[in-house]
């Protein structure tokens, strides 16, 4: 009885193969199967194409725009003369709002003839009126070549409609260090802070191109967060601590809360760690309206966060006094004053 039993079973299986290799629906099944698979295959081939296109084009633009030294451009010096009457607090020359052209497409040495009138390390002051801000920009860079090609292209006549003196300092960390945009910020500022008098300094992030130049590029009494409205959060604040991508404070605002924290390497943190210090201190945080701090975002591949962060946010205001702008340590080992921005690569 048992015997027989097994035997139809088996018979069943054999009866359901033969069905299934004779049904229609089985191939169909088959070829879809082959077709997804082919279909991650090619999608992973061209990433890799894509990944190796996007290396060769990086090293492309970097030899284009790091091969102009200061043997093109007219050294800038400080003390020389300049007008005694204010530029206006607005600008005859603001445009308004205008989305950024994203393309790096054009050539560099058509930038340069553009912007002739920029000094030696990115520096330039008003011809006919006294600027009412110094301002420095600090950006701190690592590997992202096509990023800066567009946004110096765009910083300069937007900085210039405003009528301000600046100087854009890039600054970049030895290879073998794990990028901190917090140290590198506070290495920027001292460095700044050494070459000129500046009345503000603005941490800006190289892939934020602002969009309406009525967004002001100068501090105020209370530190700013100027990158309000981005478009990749469709143009709507994250959350209100947010004191990332681009903010503004005064060199006494930053020497009052030490700066930012040097211990956070990788991606994320250390500008929640900053908020955290000026909460800490009661200073407020400034933001101009929505439709005015607009920026567009360069793509690029999202750095894998620091899983750390959230550890050294909890514990950042013990540190706070030994760990920041009066506690650092570094070597430069580059410095380089090109046309367009003076390039600085540090190593601890
Ligand atoms: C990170 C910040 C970052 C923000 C916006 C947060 O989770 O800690 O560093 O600026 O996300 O992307």
């Amino acid at each position: 009885m048992e015997l027989s039993n097994i035997t139809l079973t088996k018979r069943k299986k054999i009866s359901f193969c033969k069905r299934l290799l004779v049904s229609p629906r089985f191939y169909f099944g088959c070829v879809v199967f082959q077709v997804f698979i082919l279909a991650i295959f090619v999608t992973k081939k061209n990433t890799n194409n894509g990944d190796v296109m996007l290396v060769i084009k990086e090293r492309k633009i970097q030899e284009e725009i790091f091969n102009n030294t200061v043997e093109n451009c007219l050294l800038f010096n400080t003390s020389e003369p300049q007008p005694k009457i204010e530029c206006p607090i607005i600008s005859p020359y603001l445009i308004g709002h205008k989305k950024p052209d994203i393309s790096d497409e054009f050539s560099w040495e058509d930038t340069l003839q553009k912007y002739s009138s920029v000094r030696c390390g990115g520096h330039f002051r008003p011809s006919n009126c006294k600027a009412r801000q110094k301002v420095a920009l600090l950006i701190p860079f690592r590997n992202r070549y096509v990023h800066l090609k567009i946004f110096i292209n765009h910083i300069h006549p937007f900085l210039m409609r405003q009528q301000l003196e600046y100087g854009i300092y890039i600054i970049d960390l030895d290879d073998e260090i794990q990028f901190n945009r917090g140290l590198l910020l506070n290495v920027a500022f001292l460095e700044a802070s050494k070459e000129y008098d500046y009345d503000c300094y603005i941490f800006h992030d190289v892939d934020l191109l602002p969009e309406n130049d009525y967004n002001f590029y100068r501090c105020s009494d209370l530190p700013r967060h100027m990158s309000v409205a981005v478009d990749k959060h469709n143009y709507k604040l994250p959350y209100v601590e947010l004191f990332g991508g681009v903010s503004a404070m005064t060199k006494d605002q930053i020497l009052f809360v030490n700066g930012f924290s040097n211990k956070y390497s990788g991606w994320g943190g250390e500008d929640d760690d900053m908020y955290n210090r000026l909460e800490f201190y009661h200073m407020t945080v400034f933001r101009s309206m929505e439709d005015i701090s607009r920026y567009t975002m360069l793509k690029h591949a999202q750095s894998p966060p620091n899983p750390n962060r959230f550890k050294l946010k909890s514990t950042g205001m013990k540190r706070l006094r030994q760990d920041g702008v009066k506690n650092l340590k570094y070597k430069i080992m580059k410095r380089t004053d090109y046309p367009l921005f003076t390039y600085m690569k540090i190593t601890l």
